[in-house]
This record gives structure tokens, sequence and C-alpha cells, in this order.
């Protein structure tokens, strides 16, 4: 066993550390008070190879592991989670779904553009009474000869009016129930498909979330991924890598809030002295520190299972419940750190404290990966 990074895995590190803290710090509180869009900063993200990091690069992307896509997006994470989300959506549950499954006229169409970073994605399965109880999609995709017919609502959509293409889950042939469903592709502008208004958000308010409605929407079956009714195996193939990226997002917001604590308490003083050298904060950086520490080993095994092609979905569940609670925790405890300067803006904490709650709800809340979690245990 070898827990040392290699030389090329530093680097993608450092470079998204750099990018990070020079193009994405400068302007972070004014985007999440104005719930402003990071467009530009997600464009060089695109130029840098962060949109596509794990695709092939004949397809346009960087050919990396999923190890250096894990130390990318804690490092983007612990300054922007925003831009991290749309970073996360668009590497794992968009390229990875589209080069694993889809054809080579769909690589070649969608893929390529999407690993460049050129256009973003978005991956629609919520709906309004389909969250965790993902099998029960009511958004229907009727069979037409050469197309579906697309009709339904989808919500929660991260990229929701900022992408181009759109990888939507729906029923085909409801007696088969989740065997009948289908994910489509979906470009933005076909007739039928609108977006709705944009959801004003406790965190990553800087993302762009919004329900989506298809009325009569015509897909060419040329867009369907996969099999007839293969749908939802390709939503949980997808998620369970899509879930690695945000045990990394939940990671990064956890150890960027206690980067801030561990150096605020040096410089605070209370008592005639720096508040580290009070027990009651040290013993707080103890935990933050350890728990940050097991949440990045778990992290890391989940990625090095994919990279080795071992099955990863056990560890990638595990990776995302205990990486976003120690997000939450620790950053509820940077703020206490803080005192009042946590609760203001100007500190980042508090942002980060916003952040950390939807690493809890979205791509499978914590509870859904407790019954992922429960039954690979039960089954063994
Ligand atoms: N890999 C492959 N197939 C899988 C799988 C996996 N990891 N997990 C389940 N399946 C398959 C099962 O084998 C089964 O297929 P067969 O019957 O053909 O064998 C099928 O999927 C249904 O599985 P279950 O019977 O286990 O289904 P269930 O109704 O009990 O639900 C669940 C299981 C785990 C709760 C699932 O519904 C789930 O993951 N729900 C949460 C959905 C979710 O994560 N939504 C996030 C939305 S996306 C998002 O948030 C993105 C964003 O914008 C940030």
């Amino acid at each position: 066993m070898n827990f040392e990074l290699s030389e090329e895995h530093l680097m993608i590190q450092k470079a998204a550390r750099d990018f990070a803290q020079n193009e994405l710090k400068p302007g972070v509180i004014e985007r999440d008070e104005q719930q402003k869009f990071p467009a530009e900063q997600v464009k060089k993200m695109g130029e840098l190879g962060f949109m596509g990091m794990m695709v092939d690069p004949k397809y346009g992307g960087g050919g990396l592991d999923t190890v250096s896509y894990v130390l990318a997006m804690e490092e983007i994470s612990k300054v922007d989670a925003s831009a991290s989300v749309v970073m996360s959506v668009n590497n794992s549950l968009v390229c990875w779904g589209l080069e694993k499954y889809g054809t080579e006229e769909q690589k070649q169409k969608y893929l390529v553009p999407l690993a460049k970073g050129e256009i973003i994605g978005a991956f629609c399965l919520s709906e309004p009474e389909a969250g965790s109880d993902a099998t029960s999609q009511h958004t229907t995709a009727i069979d037409n000869g050469d197309h579906y017919v697309l009709n339904g609502t989808k919500n929660w959509i991260t990229n929701g009016s900022t992408a181009s293409v759109y990888l939507v889950m729906a029923q085909t042939d409801a007696s088969k129930k989740h065997r009948g469903i289908n994910t489509l592709i979906v470009e933005k502008n076909t007739p039928g498909f609108s977006i709705g208004p944009k959801e004003n958000k406790l965190g990553i308010r800087g993302s762009d979330t919004h329900s989506l409605m298809f009325t009569d929407v015509k897909v060419p079956k040329a867009n369907r991924i996969g099999e007839d009714g293969f749908g939802f195996k390709f939503a949980m193939t997808t998620l369970a890598g899509g879930r690695i990226g945000i045990a990394s997002q939940a990671l990064g917001i956890a150890s960027g809030a206690y980067e801030l604590a561990l150096q605020y308490s040096k410089e605070r003083k209370a008592f005639g002295v720096p508040i580290s050298q009070h027990q009651a904060i040290q013993f707080k950086l103890a935990d933050m520190a350890t728990e940050i520490d097991a949440a990045r080993m778990l992290c890391l095994k989940a990625a090095w299972e994919k990279d080795n092609r071992l099955d990863y979905s056990l560890s990638s569940s595990m990776a995302k419940l205990f990486a976003s609670r120690v997000a939450m925790e620790t950053t509820v405890e940077a703020v206490q750190i803080h005192g009042g300067y946590g609760f203001v803006k100007e500190f980042h904490v508090e942002r980060l404290m916003r952040d950390a709650k939807i690493t809890q709800i979205y791509e499978g809340t914590s509870e859904v990966q407790k019954i992922v979690i429960s039954r690979s245990i039960l089954t063994k």
C-alpha cells in the first residue's frame, strides 16, 4: 500500500489550488450574495481541462484518473462550492455516462465539446414526486417511430439554464417499472422544452438550479443512451461515480473551513494569547483534522477502486455519507472558532457552512447512502 501522491497528482493538485485562489476566490462572496453563476470562471476551468478530466484525450478530455479528479475537486471546493458542483456534474454525471455508454456519434457530437468545457451538461433524474424514490418517474418518453415524445417536469436541476445538453430520464413503458426507463440526450433549444425560474437557495447560490418542463418534445431515437430500458441502470451506475465527486466537494468544503479556522486561531488573541493556545480550540482543531483526513481517505479509496475497475458503489456511498457529515460538522465548528466574525460574510466560513448542507442532500441523501451501504453489506 502506498499513500504517496505521484508527481502528476501533486501537479494537478497545485494547478487546481492556484486556480481556486487566483481565479475563484476574488468575487466569491459577491457571486454568492447575488446568486451569480461563475460563467467566466467555468469557461477558464474548461480551458484548463477541469471539465472533462477523466475523458479520453481522443474525445477532448484530460485522460486523467479519478484520484486526480478528487484532488482537483477538493481544491476547487475549498474556495467555491458553486463552481465545483458545475465541475462535478459535468465530469461525473454527464461526460462519464456519455463516454461509457454513448454511441460514437453521440460522443463526437456531445462528449467532445462537453469534455473541452465549450458547453456544459445537466443530469435530469429528480422530479417533483421522484427524488429519493427515483424509480417513480412520471416524465414519459413515448415511442413514436424514429423519435420519442417527451412530457413531464424535472426538479432541482444543476446547470438548469446554463447547460446546452441535458441527459433526461423518462418512463417509456410503465408496465416494466424501472426497466422501462430511458435516458435521452435533449438539446437546449428543442421546441417544447422550457426552463423554470432559478431556485433561491440556502447554499451553492452561485450555481444554477432550475426546474425543467417538457411538453411534446421530440427527441430522435439516436439520442437514447444504451438499449431500450437501460435508462435507470444508466442513472444508478453514473450516480455511483457522481457520489465520488460530491464526496470530494464535501471534503473540500470541510478542509477549506478548517484551514480558515486554523489560520484565524493563530491570529486571534483572547485572554492574552492566540486562541489556538486554548485547549477548547485545540480539541476542536484536532477533531476537524482527524475527520477530514478520514474523509479524504474514503474519497481516495473510492477513486482508486474506480481507477482499478473494482466495484466502487459501496465506497462511493460511504465516502459521500461520511464526507458530507464531516463538511457539516467542520463548518459549524469553523464558524464557532471565528466567534462573531464567523457570522459575517467577509470571513467565508458562514458561506461554507451553508454550502455544506446540500452535500447531505443531492446525488442521493444521506439516508439513500445508508440504504445503498446497508444493502451491500447485508448481501455480502
Ligand atoms: N449500479 C447498477 N445498477 C444499480 C445500482 C448501481 N449502483 N443501484 C441500483 N441498481 C439497479 C438495480 O440492480 C435494479 O435493477 P434490476 O431490477 O434490473 O436488477 C434497479 O437499479 C433498481 O434498484 P432497486 O430495486 O435497489 O431500487 P429502489 O427503488 O429500491 O431504489 C435507491 C434504490 C438506491 C434508493 C435509488 O432509487 C437511489 O439511488 N435514489 C436516489 C436518487 C438520487 O441519487 N438522485 C440524485 C439526483 S441527481 C443530482 O442530484 C444531480 C445534481 O444535479 C447535483
